[in-house]
């Protein structure tokens, strides 16, 4: 039986009693504030700015308001079943961190992956861990405790040095392993642009590929002695445009479960499946890559029907307990949270983390409990009705 993540609230009512209000933001509103508020500007911009006018990073948000859930009575939902198996893993929810590669500076001291790590050890939520990373991801992994960890991969030019970072992942015991398929270039990204801002360029977050054999041979000094040297060259090997002719290449280096990320078109699924993936990823990484309008909401039952049966992550857009159900209930098998943890973080640390977490995951619980939908199986697309417009609010 999972946890029953609701009792969340129970624990901050009760410190309410005696006298103690939550420091924590408790709407998605305040974490973005106050976020803002903690973060160096250049940082904040790179985590909340996305591609072009950002509108598909709107239209991410948005999609979630297209859809009601039906609410069942009288169901007696007095005990919810959230608990998931995925690759051979039992997670308490179906609920991950999707990689985030400059999470490492979103911390204060610069740690942020280790931190996140720490906030997978304690709520069970894992985190996929990004290629762009201000700590190895040996030390990562170490911090993950009993909670399984993935690890993202940005695939480098250089063949030999990807298959170097996917045997680390391995021995640092990742259990599976997610390619990203969306950022071999860079998106237009005009807040970043308006202040010629990007942060591996400054040698930010590159300690997979400093501290990688690999890529220090590479080097004709260390990255210690010359870091400059080492971000150029950075540069010059991160983005692979990859092909389907270059799936079997990369299914053959690991025989961990192994993901594709960035699949919004149902006969990219179907690709996938055929080029013997284990699990698709639907995500338009967060509206930052390309500003081409069309929310991952809504390109996902396409996929998860084209998927016929694998498991199909989703992110992009995740706010609340409220859009963890209705991606579920869209077929998703788990579902990403992105930019509202890199906002805990900002704002307290693992703390912060653990707390997003938490919280959307009470409301996703306590929603299954009023509405009457008890356990996973029960949410389905016909849980759902499509309403008209944005849903009634504004946006
Ligand atoms: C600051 C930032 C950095 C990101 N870095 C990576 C990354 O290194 N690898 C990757 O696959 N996706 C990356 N993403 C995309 C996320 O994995 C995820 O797709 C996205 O955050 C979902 O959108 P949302 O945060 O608006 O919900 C990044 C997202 C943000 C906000």
């Amino acid at each position: 039986m999972s946890p029953q993540f609701g009792d969340y609230q129970n624990e901050i009512y009760s410190d309410g009693l005696r006298g103690v209000v939550p420091g924590l933001p408790m709407t998605f509103t305040e974490l973005e504030a106050r976020a803002e508020a903690a973060l160096p500007p250049s940082v904040w911009s790179y985590v909340a700015g996305g591609a072009g006018d950002e509108h598909t990073q709107r239209a991410n948000v948005a999609a979630f308001r297209r859809w009601g859930l039906i609410p069942r009575m009288p169901v007696g939902a007095i005990r919810r079943e959230l608990s998931v198996e995925l690759f051979g893993m039992r997670l308490p929810a179906p609920l991950f961190m999707a990689p985030v590669g400059v999470i490492g500076l979103c911390a204060r001291d610069g740690h942020g992956d280790l931190a996140t790590a720490r906030a997978a050890a304690r709520t069970g939520v894992p985190m996929i861990a990004s290629t762009l990373s201000a700590d190895p991801m040996e030390a990562v992994a170490g911090e993950f405790g009993q909670t399984p960890g993935l690890f993202q991969l940005y695939t480098p030019t250089d063949r030999e040095l990807a298959e170097s970072l996917i045997h680390r992942a391995e021995a640092a015991g990742f259990k599976g392993i997610v390619v990203t398929l969306d950022t071999w270039v860079t998106g237009w990204r005009p807040r970043d642009l308006s202040t010629g801002n990007f942060p591996q360029l400054r040698g930010h977050c590159l300690a997979n590929y400093t501290s990688d054999p690999v890529f220090r041979a590479q080097l004709a000094r260390t990255p210690e002695q010359d870091p400059r040297a080492a971000a150029a060259h950075w540069a010059q090997i991160f983005g692979n445009p990859l092909t389907w002719d270059d799936l079997p290449w990369l299914r053959s280096i690991t025989d961990l479960p192994f993901l594709l990320k960035g699949i919004c078109h149902p006969d990219d699924a179907r690709r996938a499946k055929d080029a013997g993936v284990d699990g698709v990823y639907c995500s338009n990484h967060g509206g930052r890559q390309a500003n081409g309008g069309l929310a991952a909401l809504d390109a996902l039952p396409a996929v998860v029907d084209a998927a016929d049966g694998l498991p199909v992550l989703f992110d992009s857009g995740i706010r609340s307990g409220a859009d963890v159900i209705k991606a579920l209930a869209l077929g998703a098998t788990a579902v990403g949270v992105g930019r509202p943890y890199a906002y805990g973080l900002a704002v307290g640390g693992t703390d912060g983390i653990v707390h997003v977490l938490r919280a959307i995951l009470a409301e996703a619980d306590l929603i299954m409990a009023v509405d009457g939908y008890p356990t996973l199986a029960d949410l389905t697309p016909q849980a759902l009705r499509r309403v008209p417009g944005d849903g009634g609010l504004p946006l």
